[in-house]
Parts: structure tokens; sequence; C-alpha cells
């Protein structure tokens, strides 16, 4: 078989590969036999990998004007180069590219296009790299691109929380361990917790951004390349803050990729647990808060339905980008150096965690600040469960006692109130004091939900005056 490249297709409305049987490779010299049909459907990744056309775009452009800087490339073919993949840029945006299957990848698609609008010189473009190159910088670039989208919606979502934190500042609502009430909270502590959540994925993600921002190109299939090359060059024009050392490593690992997936893994586990205290708190049993409308969804059956799905599919969608941590792990284990045919298989799990965290993240980004905060029920929730309890314990440790004989005298009075069917604030002083004589008239202070949240008043605890405190600082470091 003969190298020959497909003559230039005429405008095509075509979106998905198209799969002509033997279209001629442009690796094609050595064979003698065209590739069978299964093998060529198994091993193609244009149905995928087509995505990454900007940035395959964006690398061969620089490369092809680095080519020319070092004198490898002479001006006029790197004219025509930067052009033809200019004009290919405009085809694809308008959705009238051709991707063939036969072609194998994004890589090849585009340059064999470029060949057949610029001829000779569309040829000279793969001189001094290979796509093992071509492709892991392709990947890095989109992962760094995908990591500035998250982070930018992530300082979004924090925004809204801290909004709503300061809306529900003074909003009294159970804290929970084990699910039982514990402890009066605010609100707005609560949503600030959340808030410290995704800041740490935001910190994890430009983390991984570092490592991430690194020049691949100029490694070649593995070895390096005989041209001249100029590597910072490149690395310039594309944005990369370095140069890779290292050619077998930078062609083979996907290390980047795994934190990458990791971090935003990470992200939607967070997510999920927001969710599950979502649709635990927009059941009538809870009802501490209403989700609107737009953001629900109804029951084919049951009229009254009123269904939190965005949470809900928050909370399912995190096992899809778990899984696809996994499938990356599991991807990497085996590989000796340097570039495996493997690594193909690192886009599916990249593409489908990004766009299932960035979905998630707007959508919570969108949903939280109409999210309407039910503050009689919430503060109900927390005077029903002898929330107070621990402050009528460190009252008494305040007057002297040894707080195990205090939480031990609070436990009796706690479960003479569960007999009566009361709460501790509606015990008569004199019944108070059958627990302990230290007991004075200015306890109900102290059982308050008020006066419980309000004696939290310290860096990090849940008085509305810390959380107002805690918001100021965090305008402050914006
Ligand atoms: N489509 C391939 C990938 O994603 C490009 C690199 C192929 N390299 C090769 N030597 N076959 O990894």
């Amino acid at each position: 078989m003969t190298a020959a490249h497909p003559s230039a297709p005429a405008a095509q409305p075509a979106a998905a590969p198209s799969a002509p049987a033997s279209t001629a490779k442009l690796w094609g010299g050595r064979f003698s036999e065209g590739t069978d049909a299964l093998v060529e459907a198994f091993s193609e990744s244009v149905s995928f990998d087509q995505r990454l056309w900007r940035q395959d775009i964006a690398g061969s452009t620089a490369h092809a004007r680095m080519l020319g800087k070092v004198g490898v490339l002479k001006a006029d073919d790197v004219e025509a180069i930067v052009a033809g993949l200019a004009s290919i840029r405009a085809e694809i945006e308008a959705g009238r590219f051709e991707w063939q299957l036969a072609l194998e990848d994004v890589h090849m698609n585009i340059e064999s296009r470029l060949t057949a609008l610029i001829g000779d010189a569309g040829k000279r473009l793969h001189t001094a790299r290979s796509r093992n190159d071509q492709v892991a910088t392709d990947i890095r670039l989109y992962v760094r691109d995908a990591i500035d989208e998250l982070v930018a919606v992530i300082e979004e979502l924090a925004e809204a929380l801290l909004d709503l934190a300061e809306r529900e500042a003074d909003s009294i609502m159970p804290g929970f361990t084990h699910m039982q009430v514990a402890q009066p909270v605010t609100f707005g502590h609560h949503m600030l917790a959340w808030r410290e959540q995704v800041l740490r994925d935001r910190a994890r993600l430009l983390d991984a951004r570092r490592r991430t921002n690194v020049l691949p190109l100029g490694s070649a299939a593995l070895a390096g390349t005989v041209y001249p090359i100029d590597r910072p060059f490149v690395a310039e024009q594309l944005g990369f803050d370095s140069v890779s050392e290292n050619s077998l490593d930078a062609v083979s690992d996907r290390d980047f990729a795994i934190e990458f997936v990791a971090a935003c893994a990470m992200t939607m586990l967070h997510l999920s647990r927001w969710s599950e205290e979502l649709i635990l708190w927009c059941t009538p049993m809870f009802g501490f808060v209403k989700l609107p409308d737009r953001y629900c969804t109804g029951s084919s059956i049951m009229p009254q339905k009123k269904n939190p799905d965005v949470p809900e599919l928050v909370r399912g969608k995190t096992g899809r980008v778990v899984g696809d941590l996994n499938t990356l792990l599991v991807l990497m284990k085996g590989q000796p150096l340097a570039y495996n045919r493997d690594n193909q298989e690192d886009k599916p799990p990249i593409f489908d965690a990004h766009d299932t965290v960035s979905a998630s993240l707007r959508l919570f980004a969108a949903m939280l600040p109409s999210v309407e905060v039910q503050r009689a029920t919430c503060r109900a929730a927390a005077f029903k469960g002898y929330s107070t309890a621990t402050d009528l314990a460190d009252y008494l440790v305040k007057k002297g006692l040894p707080f195990r004989d205090a939480h031990h005298a609070v436990g009796s009075a706690v479960g003479h109130a569960v007999a009566k069917g009361c709460d501790l604030s509606e015990l008569s002083l004199e019944e108070l004091r059958g627990f302990s004589p230290l007991i004075t008239a200015d306890v109900f202070e102290v059982l308050t939900l008020d006066g419980s949240v309000n004696a939290r008043n310290h860096w990090g605890g849940t008085a509305p005056a810390q959380v107002r405190a805690a918001i100021a600082r965090a305008r402050a470091r914006r």
C-alpha cells in the first residue's frame, strides 16, 4: 500500500467519523495489506479524541513555528502550515470537517487534512516529533484548561456559599453527629463548612496544574530527536511553565491526569455529601430547606411528588468519577517505559471526569442562591433534640464541678426531661437543682439555642459573630 493521502474532501456536514474500509495510513509504508476492519474499529480514537482538536492545532502551530525558527523548515512552509491549520480550525468550528475513523486519531485526521490543503509542506509538519509527544502535549494542554475552567466555577460556587452563609448567619439548625442531634449550629456555619471543602478542592486542582503545565513536545517517540529543536520557544508559545526533563518519562506517564481526576473525584465526593444532606433536608421529615421547582422534577404516577433530582444525580454521578480515577490508576499500573498504546485509553475518563464535575459544580453554583432555608423548622428541630445539654454541663464545670460529674448530672436531667416529654429549658429551676445544687437562675441563658451558639465565640466556632468574622476574612482575602 502506498502512503497516499486521501484527496481533499469537499465541505461536509458530517459530525461522526466516517469509516471507509481501507484509507491509506500515514504510517503505511512497511505494510503489505490494509488494516483488518475489526482492528480499525477497535483501535481508533478519533471518535473521542477529536475533542482535542484545539490543543492539537495549537501544538502543531507552535511546533511548526519552532521548526522555522531553528531553520529545519523554510519560512514559506511554516506560513503555509500555520495558515492551513487556521483554516482547519475554521472548518472544525463550522462543523465542516470530515473526521475519518480510518485515520485513527485526531492527530492524523488533522495532519492528513493539512496535506490535502497545502501539499508537501503539510507532510513536513511531523518532522522532529511523534504522536507520542504530540498526544502527551495535547492532553496536558487539555487538562490545564480544564483545571482553569473548574477553578473558575469553584470560585463562583464559593462566592454563592459565602452569600448564603451571610444570609443565614443567625439561623439556627441542629448540628449532627451520628446523624443524631448534637449541638445547635448556625446555618451559615454549615455553609462555610461546605465552602472549606471546595476551597481545598480548588487548591488540589491548582497544585495538580503545576505538574501538568510542563511541555513534553520535543521528546519525540521516546528518545528525543536529531533536529536542533528549541523547546523553551515551544513552551513559551503554548504557555507551559517549563520543559520536561526526560523524554522517556514525558511521553509515557499520565500521573498528572491521575492527579487531575483524583481532584475531580474528591470534588465530587464533597458535592455528593452535600447532596445527601440536601436530599434529607428537603424531605417533610426534616423540612429544613425548599429547593426551587426548576431544579426538581415530578413523578409520572404520584402527583404530589417533587423530587430533588439534581442532588440525587450528583450523588450518583460521583460513582462515575471515582470509576474514572480507578480506570486511570489501573491503566497506568502495568506499563513499562516508554509510551504504550494503553495510554490512548486515558482520554474517556479524563473527559468524563471533567464534564461531570463541571456540570455538577455549575448546577450547585446556580441552585444554592435560591435554596429557601426554612428557619422556623430548623430552629424547632434544634430545640427538640436536647442540643444544649453540653452547654448545661459546661455551665456546671464553670461553677466548679469536674466535667465527668457534670456530664453525669446533665445526663440524668436529660433522662428526666425525656420522661416528661419536654426540653431542658422547660424544666423548672427546682427540678434542675435536683440534679445539681450549683444550678441557679442564670442557667436558662445557657440552655437557649441562641445562648448556645453565641457562646461558641472563637475563631472557627459557630457563633453568628464568628460566621460574620469568617465571611469578612474570606472577603478580605479575595
Ligand atoms: N491516539 C494515540 C493516543 O492517544 C496517539 C499516539 C499513538 N502513538 C503510536 N505510536 N501509535 O495515545
